[in-house]
């Protein structure tokens, strides 16, 4: 073992250091499959700014996400990681991150105490840079580690719930530092929110319960970016969808793209399968149980552990029973309700997570909003405090360089395809 491996063995929290093997091989199918991360942006990475930085990646820990951990520790960063959920973590892929020389604070399936003593854990290694989703350790150090926060230099947020944290961090006077809000780049929310979540939900719910789409009533409540990809994916495969939602605006779009639209009640009324997507809490909880049909099945797209409140349909419950592995059986008022994965997002706690394809793209932005606030504050003149766009041109440059791996070339518009006024006032022929 390197000596960096054994200080990351000394200082980590990991289940399995055995399991290391498997791990690799699973870094390495997926590296082979992300050549922007691993092209691009590495190259992009190697100029020096994060040489010695101290980076914090707390993303859902698999595959993908160690990818990420480990292109940045290539690129000089001293890295140390932790799951953003501890249902999500893969045991094997810690300790594949561990003999790569980075440490690592996450077991699956931690209490929610442990997994925030580990979360404080990496607070502790007083991280310059976050890479974070849901902001799981934004608000925790801003909570609980005030010194080691006003610290930070910079934070990169992955999802649109961290995203809103963040603002309202900002709101409070609580962000001293700058945050890129990577979730509303491009080549993140219209590839990952919408594809990945769709398809990756899709497929785990039907893995987990082994049954089929067509026919049944799926029930999505939430149609934002999340939501209106799994609509589009049940859709695809013969369910018939209806969407909730709260915003009228987004209401007409579900029912423009030819989904019924309905409030709570009456959905649940017909739902076979309920999936939630809204970023926020309760949006199906112990006022909807006497709503809700025998058999009915479960699942949490959103964030938040809490869209579908399992504690409160549990304290319903005179029994429970896991039934299958991820499938927990709840004895209600003569009715059983099976709710998936615990209630945690389906398609990484119960499920193999995004596409890699779509990683490619999102953790390709991850890294480079990484790199913008290392490289402008190692210039001296670092980003203000507040929640920043992810730059256009680094989209762009994501989205050439994915379309380039793909073998395909974009043409440019000559100054004669392109209108303008002058050509309209003076009639004179765009030069
Ligand atoms: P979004 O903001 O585009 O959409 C959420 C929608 O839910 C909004 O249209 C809102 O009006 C609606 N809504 C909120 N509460 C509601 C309620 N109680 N009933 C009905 N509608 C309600 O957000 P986006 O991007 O679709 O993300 C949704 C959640 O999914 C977030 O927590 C996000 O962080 C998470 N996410 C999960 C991923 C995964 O892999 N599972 C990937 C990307 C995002």
């Amino acid at each position: 073992m390197s000596s960096g491996a054994s200080d990351a063995a000394a200082w980590s929290r990991i289940a399995e250091p055995a399991r290391a093997a498997s791990g690799h091989q699973a870094i390495e199918w997926a590296r082979r499959r992300s050549p922007v991360l691993d092209g691009m942006v590495r190259r992009r990475l190697s100029d020096g700014s994060l040489e010695g930085r101290r980076v914090a990646v707390v993303v859902h820990l698999e595959a993908k996400t160690a990818l990420l951990a480990t292109v940045l520790a290539d690129a000089g960063a001293v890295v140390v990681a932790a799951g953003s959920n501890p249902w999500s973590t893969r045991d094997d892929v810690a300790a594949a991150l561990v003999e790569r020389g980075i440490q690592v604070h996450a077991t699956r399936g931690s209490t929610v105490e442990e997994w925030e003593k580990d979360l404080l854990a990496v607070a502790d290694t007083g991280p310059e840079f976050i890479i974070d989703d849901g902001a799981e350790l934004t608000i925790r150090m801003a909570r609980d580690r005030p010194e080691q926060y006003a610290a930070v230099r910079g934070v990169s947020e992955e999802t649109t719930t961290g995203v809103a944290r963040l603002v309202q961090l900002h709101e409070r006077d609580g962000l001293p530092m700058p945050a890129i809000a990577a979730n509303d780049a491009k080549l993140k929310h219209l590839f990952d929110n919408r594809y990945g979540t769709g398809q990756s939900t899709v497929q785990a719910i039907l893995q987990l319960t082994n049954l089929r789409l067509p026919g049944k009533r799926v029930v999505v409540v939430g149609y934002g970016w999340v939501g209106r990809g799994i609509a589009t994916y049940c859709a695809g495969l013969g369910a018939r969808v209806t969407a909730v939602e709260v915003d009228p605006v987004k209401a007409l779009e579900a029912h423009t793209d030819g989904h019924d639209v309905a409030d709570i009640a009456a959905a649940l009324a017909a739902a076979d399968i309920v999936i939630t997507a809204t970023g926020g809490l309760r949006a199906v909880s112990e006022g909807h149980a006497a709503a809700l049909r025998d058999g009915v099945v479960l699942a949490n797209a959103g964030h938040h552990d809490h869209e579908i409140d399992v504690p409160a349909l549990r304290a319903l419950a005179v029994a429970e029973e896991e039934v299958r592995p991820g499938v927990t059986q709840l004895d209600l008022d003569g009715k059983h309700v099976y709710v998936l994965a615990e209630g945690a997002l389906v398609n990484i706690a119960g499920g193999l997570g995004h596409p890699i394809e779509i990683m490619d793209l999102s953790f390709s932005v991850q890294a480079l909003g990484c790199h913008l606030l290392a490289a402008a504050d190692a210039s001296g003149e670092p980003l203000p405090p507040g929640v920043h766009d992810f730059p256009v041109e680094l989209d762009d440059a994501i989205a050439r360089a994915k379309l380039a791996s793909r073998g395909i070339s974009l043409d440019a518009l000559d100054v004669s395809q392109t209108d303008t006024l002058s050509e309209l006032f003076s009639g004179e022929e765009a030069s």
